[in-house]
């Protein structure tokens, strides 16, 4: 009925029958965070100016956008800006946007694929889209102020709002397309035939390079790229996934960073696979590279281990959630052993979803055993990451007795299947010149408020000695979205080092350092997780429920792990005071105003109870607040006079 409404009108009018469905994309802004354009899905609308640096026409209508904004700001309208100009940058994109009080997000189409599939001309169109169908229901300009070299002081038709308007009132828009003027935006690639792209040299060699290690014959991938059919079969999905950034599994922000393990694809990877697929993905002349193609999966990539351990044997039901698993194995050497690398083998690619494996020391007290922190950290499995090769002449010293400790973490995959996974350590046969060393930015405080879309929580490890930084590991559950490491100086100077704008639970990643980052003594490792606790987050599993710290996936975490070596210490003379790290880590947690020291309102109540009457002597320095050295001398003066080695620290009560 509506339809037959709809196709009248439109006839009448003259203008296009069928309005274009947008497709989804994944784009970055000018902050580097990551828009998912489908993610509005409940919102009334939603309304995107196509923006470009320098365009008169588009900074003449920010105010008119702007203010088309805040008229319908309540009323489930969301406004976003593109910019797909093959001249502008981030930096360029941020630097107008600051100049002009731009004060939304600015998507940018790096490859421009977003701009070309939507027929983009000129920059200042605005495209109203209909979240409830994804059609574009208007595209033209916000209204009839400007035309070249001309405004008018006011408008005196406002399409973009009548379209609006429409969308909020359930009815067809009068007219869906106008001529817009604004500046010609230049898409190098459009003229181009596509159809030329050679699967045998150009398309097959970018599959091999970024995805066959998954999608293969017993891969972890759910199909195998093993021929030109496959891959052609696939090809739409493959264009979806590339767009939306789900495939490769690789979600560090391109623009920060250089990492040695690095599986995205370039800006021209993705551009050629995409134009490929839009061209029809032909065939061409040539072999078929995929073809029988088998990956040969070394069972022990780096060779018979010299210990393996073996995880006990666990049936995962069909479906269900299923409990993270701890297992622990006695530590079967009797002489110490320095590890230089670990190999992680599932026992089925299909359900484990990650296993982090490490060992506590025979001294550590009984409570930290249980709180999920290693005292010697090995490597964290997740698929793609089997193995972790410690930096060159480094190892991680693992003493006898003690414990080996895992946490193992199983999906069900709809049919129950049993896991026996095995983990393969690989020893020096000498002594290494240095540690390697892993420890966590943590917050095991958080408290993440029901139905707050994008919340943040941050903490800090202060390091006192010089450090080489090699990799780090965000991780968070469901209600993670984006996660930030910045390092910051004793001046207050920030510079992000690692940026996952859309994190994805699905990938725990590790990202190593291309170079490690050397870290100066004051400075300060800075993680910060936002979390999405809507209902408009797919993955929330209650957007209703105030969300604790928890190792289990509906519960939250803020856990930033980092490897490091110290650049004053070797294995002869190790530096590294561990009751130290420990008050390190607690006080990054604590400080919240991050001002180096804990005030009275900051110490949680177990300390509160014990400095009733202590505080000030505590303070030695009396500057009002308690710094790691303070709280450390007092943790030392209580170890002391109770004779035993507990340990104040994170996680320890
Ligand atoms: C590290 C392993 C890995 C790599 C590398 C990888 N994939 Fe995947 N891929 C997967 C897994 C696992 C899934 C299933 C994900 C899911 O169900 O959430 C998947 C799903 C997909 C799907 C969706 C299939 C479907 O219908 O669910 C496509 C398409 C795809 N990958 C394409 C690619 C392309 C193209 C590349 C390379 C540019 C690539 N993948 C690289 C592991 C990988």
């Amino acid at each position: 009925m509506l339809r037959i409404f709809g196709i009248t009108v439109g006839l009448l009018l003259g203008s296009s029958i069928q309005a274009e469905r947008i497709e989804n994309f994944v784009l970055l802004d000018q902050h580097g965070e990551a828009h998912n354009l489908y993610y509005h899905r409940e919102k009334s609308a939603v309304v995107i100016m196509i923006q470009g640096n320098g365009c008169p026409i588009v900074r003449n209508a920010l105010t008119d956008f702007k203010a088309l904004r805040d008229t319908y700001a309540d009323q489930g309208v969301h406004f976003m800006m593109l910019n797909a100009n093959l001249q502008d940058q981030r930096s360029t994109i941020l630097a107008e946007a600051e100049k002009f009080g731009i004060d939304m997000p600015i998507l940018h189409d790096e490859t421009q694929l977003i701009g070309e599939s939507l027929n983009l001309v000129r920059t200042a169109e605005v495209l109203v889209i209909n979240p409830k169908t994804w059609q574009i229901t208007y595209r033209g300009p916000i209204n009839d102020r400007q035309v070249y070299e001309r405004q008018k002081a006011e408008a005196s038709k406002h399409f973009a709002a009548d379209a609006i308007a429409s969308a909020l009132a359930n009815q067809p828009v009068a007219v869906a397309s106008r001529d817009t003027m604004g500046c010609l935006i230049n898409f190098a690639q459009r003229n181009v035939d596509h159809a030329q792209i050679s699967y045998t040299e150009t398309i097959a060699p970018i599959l091999q390079e970024k995805c066959v290690i998954c999608h293969t014959e017993g891969g972890l991938g759910p199909w195998a790229m093993s021929s030109y059919e496959m891959v052609r079969g696939f090809s739409p999905m493959m264009r979806e996934v590339i767009r939306t950034k789900r495939m490769p599994p690789w979600h560090a922000d391109p623009h920060i960073g250089t990492w040695k393990n690095d599986k995205s694809l370039s800006v021209e990877q993705a551009q050629t696979l995409v134009h490929w697929i839009e061209a029809g993905a032909p065939r061409g002349d040539g072999e078929d590279p995929l073809q029988g193609l088998a990956i040969a999966q070394a069972e022990w990539p780096l060779g018979e281990p010299d210990l393996i351990l073996e995880m006990p044997e666990y049936t995962i039901p069909a479906s269900g959630v299923v409990d993270y698993k701890f297992p622990r194995l006695a530590n079967p050497l009797e002489q110490a052993v320095w590890v230089k690398a670990a190999t992680v083998i599932p026992g089925n690619r299909e359900v484990v979803h990650h296993i982090l494996a490490g060992s506590i020391d025979a001294t550590t007290a009984q409570a930290k055993r249980n709180s999920g922190v290693f005292d010697n950290y090995l490597i964290g499995y997740a698929p793609g990451n089997e193995t972790n090769i410690f930096p060159q002449d480094t190892g991680v010293y693992i003493a006898p007795g003690g414990e080996y400790t895992f946490q193992l973490h199983y999906t069900p995959i709809g049919r129950e299947v049993v896991d026996a996974s095995r983990i393969g350590l690989y020893f020096h046969d000498k002594q290494p010149g240095n540690f390697y060393r892993q420890s966590v930015v943590i917050d095991p405080t958080i408290e993440i408020p029901a139905n707050e879309a994008r919340h943040a929580e941050v903490a800090y490890y202060e390091f006192d000695k010089p450090a080489l930084l090699h990799d780090l590991v965000p991780h968070s559950h469901y209600r993670g979205v984006a996660s930030k490491f910045e390092l910051m100086g004793p001046d207050g100077s920030r510079e992000t080092v690692l940026s996952v704008p859309n994190y994805d639970f699905n990938w725990q990643r590790t990202y190593t350092f291309m170079e490690p980052k050397r870290i100066e003594p004051g400075s300060r490792l800075v993680h910060t997780t936002w979390y999405d606790n809507s209902a408009a987050n797919p993955g929330n599993p209650d957007p209703s429920r105030t969300v604790p710290w928890g190792l289990q996936s509906w519960d939250e975490m803020l856990y930033g792990a980092f490897s490091y070596t110290l650049v004053d210490e070797t294995s002869e003379a190790p530096v590294l005071d561990k009751a130290l790290a420990d008050t390190t880590q607690m006080v990054g947690f604590l400080d919240k105003d991050m001002d180096g020291k804990l005030s009275w309102q900051e110490l949680p109540g177990r300390i509160k109870k014990r400095l009733i009457q202590g505080f000030k002597m505590v303070d030695s320095n009396a500057d009002g607040g308690l710094d790691i050295q303070e709280l450390y001398s007092m943790s030392q003066r209580s170890r002391e006079s109770k004779g035993d080695n507990a340990s104040t620290g994170a996680g320890s009560e």
